[in-house]
């Protein structure tokens, strides 16, 4: 069905409405509720800034006066400075500009560069239409925050958007009023260089940071200078990419879809975000570049996307070598016809959308929907109005304090305390200011450039404050031994063995080892062993074998496996890649000046061999009890189970943990109704357990809740998130913390791919990662 006028869509919405009225009231229906609107994936969207009838006046008779060539010029979009995909594209774009046939550019550098297009383009265009400017700004323009990962451990909405708000004001200040992010892909696979980009493996997690993103892009209106469009990505399943290779096919059911993969490009819809981009892969043998299915079926007609549709780069091209594709023209035909409006780089529409369209192969009404959804996020961005950046406020100088400031905390929180083991009479940390030598080592103790992360948009070495520098800082120079132990990938014999007696001199050791951000994290990034590069775990090995107490802080952008680490090692954190102020972050938190409060938001295997590793899995009909290998099976009972025989199934580190310098003391969870009804419209319970800081320092906690449901019509997992708050406990301080739940932490997608609450049995947990606690329980009947 052909779509995208708003009054079109809203024509049909009430189509759909009365028709699925009719159906409902006219089968005999089970006693079960409906979701309500806001969880059952349908209806009008609340936030969208691009349903304003005022536009589509304006974008109507834009339309009218538009030439067939100008039309397929608003779909075409091309790269324009440092590439970020395989070279492609057309390079004579004043020319092209001035003759309307080029919508967007990106990746250029200033907006001075952005000056000079739109000047060609408002200026010497027939129409006078103005360029979109787009950019790969995925955690900050020039302040660079932790990279999407870490900034989901912190498990912290808010920070999320105060630093999408910090990128918007940046990116819009070079002239860029359109983002590519944010990353919402679910990944269960840290093979996969991109789990940098996203929130990990939880699809209600990775909500929230949907939101949260798109709302600090976007800000309160988009037509203000400095909000910039959201572009929610990668359209769908390419975090299923199979064994974690880039690009690699996806093959997932419709049920775990709309279950686990879909929910996180809802949330960033019904926030309002303005654009949308397919992805690479194929996802259930069709190329998610020339999906109806999800492209149109999903995105337009149940969801009511009012958004542009962008391909990834040469995505649309790419169908040929897909297969599905003789040529660059059928490979426009499919892509346009399955819903993608704009071409990114591939050309494919450029060359040939008129003439698909002249023979009648594509129609004109698909062509217009297409226009009008890349002018509607021009009018509402106020580009018409407002085509120009004033370049005197781009950042030249030193970053502002109060944005360095945010990229601080956002990293303080990001940070996961692994492991924390008594070295002595107490754990090792927090780092006391009495101690008198510190060995730094490592490769990253002092090195800018990878402290950015990948994906640094235009972030400078220069504004990074290193571990070093930090470290001296807090303690003085005269106390810190510092030895690099080589580089991240090669090391000398002789490096190495200064590090070693460097680190004999010291009191205590802090071993900065971990990935490099570029070429080992991030896009055509994936790796199939993930262990530490080059020879950093002999150099692990033998700073440790000093005895001297070590402190191992990962930098990467992804879980490491490092058993040998994790058992001999006393204290470990997982870093990520911090941003700019990498260094002060963690001297604060070694030193307890700020206490650790990340938690993990993917499990961390053991091992490759147990990838996929994701906690809200599904049980199996033959789960074990315990798979610790001192205990092997008995007998067949205790053999045929699904588990491994060399690995438990247990990951090093389950979701949701992380520890603090506290203890805390979870009581046992409460629910204040037994039973539920599932045909109750407004159907409601509220889960508490009260948390205590047991220990003699102030912690953050990240409170979590979980629900598994039994009973039901498709089988569940094991447990899912269904809530969290992060809390702050003074020592012996305790507060109950309580979590209103209703139809969206009962429903489950049924076998008719419906949202649902069935009568079932619900357990739920509230507790301090996904693996610990006891479940109260209710029932939910007819
Ligand atoms: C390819 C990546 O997949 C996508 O995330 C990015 O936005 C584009 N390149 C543009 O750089």
């Amino acid at each position: 069905m052909p779509w995208n006028s708003c009054q079109r869509c809203h024509k049909l919405l009430a189509i759909v409405a009365i028709l699925s009225a009719l159906v409902i009231f006219a089968l005999p229906q089970p006693a079960l509720a409906q979701v309500p609107e806001a969880a059952s994936r349908s209806g009008a969207l609340p936030h969208s800034p691009l349903t304003d009838p005022a536009i589509e006046k304006r974008v109507d008779a834009l339309l009218k006066q538009m030439t067939l060539e100008e039309k397929v010029g608003q779909l075409a979009q091309y790269s324009s400075g440092a590439p970020t995909g395989p070279s492609a594209g057309n390079a004579d774009y004043p020319s092209m500009i001035e003759r309307g046939e080029v919508g967007s550019l990106f990746n250029l550098d200033s907006a001075r560069a952005a000056n000079q297009y739109q000047h060609i383009a408002v200026e010497k265009s027939r129409l006078h239409i103005p360029l979109l400017f787009g950019l790969d700004v995925i955690h900050g323009f020039r302040t660079t925050f932790p990279v999407p990962l870490a900034l989901a451990s912190t498990w912290d909405p808010a920070i999320v958007e105060k630093a999408a708000r910090i990128a918007a004001q940046e990116s819009s200040a070079a002239g860029v009023r359109w983002v590519f992010s944010p990353m919402v892909d679910i990944a269960r696979d840290p093979r996969w260089g991109r789990i940098v980009e996203g929130a990990g493996e939880d699809p209600f997690l990775g909500s929230v940071m949907a939101r949260a993103y798109v709302r600090g892009y976007q800000g309160k209106s988009l037509s203000d200078k400095e909000s910039v469009a959201a572009c929610i990505k990668h359209f769908v399943g390419y975090g299923a990419a199979e064994g974690g290779r880039d690009y690699n096919t996806a093959e997932i059911s419709e049920h775990t879809l709309r279950e686990i993969y879909l929910p996180p490009f809802y949330a960033g819809i019904r926030e309002g975000s303005a654009s949308l981009m397919s992805s690479f892969n194929t996802l259930n043998g069709l190329p998610a570049t020339a999906n109806p299915f999800t492209l149109t079926q999903i995105l337009r007609n149940e969801w009511g996307f009012p958004g542009l549709v962008v391909s990834d780069w040469t995505s649309v091209g790419e169908l040929v070598p897909h297969g599905i594709a003789r040529d660059k023209a059928v490979a426009a035909q499919k892509a346009v016809t399955a819903g993608i409006d704009m071409d990114m780089v591939s050309d494919s529409y450029h060359q040939h959308l008129a003439d698909l369209v002249k023979s009648g192969k594509v129609s004109q009404t698909r062509l217009d929907e297409a226009v009008r959804d890349v002018l509607r996020v021009k009018f509402a961005l106020g580009l018409f109005e407002d085509p120009f950046t004033d370049e005197s406020h781009e950042i030249q100088g030193a970053l502002p304090k109060e944005r360095v400031e945010v990229a601080r905390l956002a990293a303080e929180r990001s940070f996961v305390l692994l492991k924390n083991s008594p070295a002595g009479s107490r754990p090792i940390l927090p780092l006391t200011s009495e101690v008198r030598t510190i060995a730094l080592i490592g490769p990253l103790a002092d090195d800018a450039r990878n402290m950015l992360g990948p994906w640094a948009g235009r972030g400078r070495p220069e504004d990074v404050v290193t571990l070093k520098t930090a470290l001296e800082q807090k303690v003085g120079a005269n106390k810190i031994r510092f030895a690099k132990g080589g580089e991240l990938q090669t090391a000398s014999d002789a490096e190495i063995q200064k590090a070693v007696e460097t680190a004999q001199k010291a009191d205590v050791i802090l071993l900065a080892l971990g990935e490099e951000a570029d070429t080992q994290s991030g896009e055509a990034a994936s790796r199939a062993y993930l262990n530490l590069p080059g020879r950093q775990e002999e150099l692990l090995e033998k700073v440790a074998a000093t005895g001297k107490p070590v402190v191992l802080l990962l930098f990467s952008g992804r879980p490491l496996t490092l058993p040998w680490a994790f058992e001999h090692v006393p204290a470990v954190v997982a870093a990520w890649f911090p941003g700019i102020q990498a260094g002060p972050a963690l001297v604060r938190v070694l030193f307890g000046d700020e206490p650790p409060s990340g938690k993990l938001v993917v499990s961390w295997p053991r091992t490759i061999g147990q990838i996929p590793i994701y906690y809200n899995a599904l049980n199996t009909g033959r789960p074990p009890e315990n798979t610790d290998l001192t205990h092997p099976p008995q007998n067949s009972v205790e053999k045929y189970l699904s588990r491994y025989i060399d690995e438990q199934n247990s990951p090093q580190f389950p979701f949701g943990f992380g520890l603090s310098y506290s203890s805390l003391e979870y009581s046992q969870t409460h629910v204040d109704s037994a039973k539920l009804h599932a045909s109750d419209k407004d159907i409601q319970a509220t889960a508490s357990a009260s948390v205590r800081n047991e220990g003699n320092r102030a912690v953050d906690e990240i409170v979590q809740l979980y629900v598994r449901l039994t009973g039901t019509s498709m089988e569940e997992p094991v447990r899912k998130l269904a809530g969290f708050k992060r809390i702050s406990l003074a020592p012996g301080e305790s507060r109950t913390v309580s979590f209103p739940l209703g139809a969206e932490a009962f429903s489950l997608w049924d076998m008719q791919n419906k949202l649902r609450v069935e009568p079932s049995h619900v357990q739920l947990w509230i507790s301090p990662d996904s693996s610990r606690g006891l479940p109260a329980e209710l029932e939910i009947v007819e």
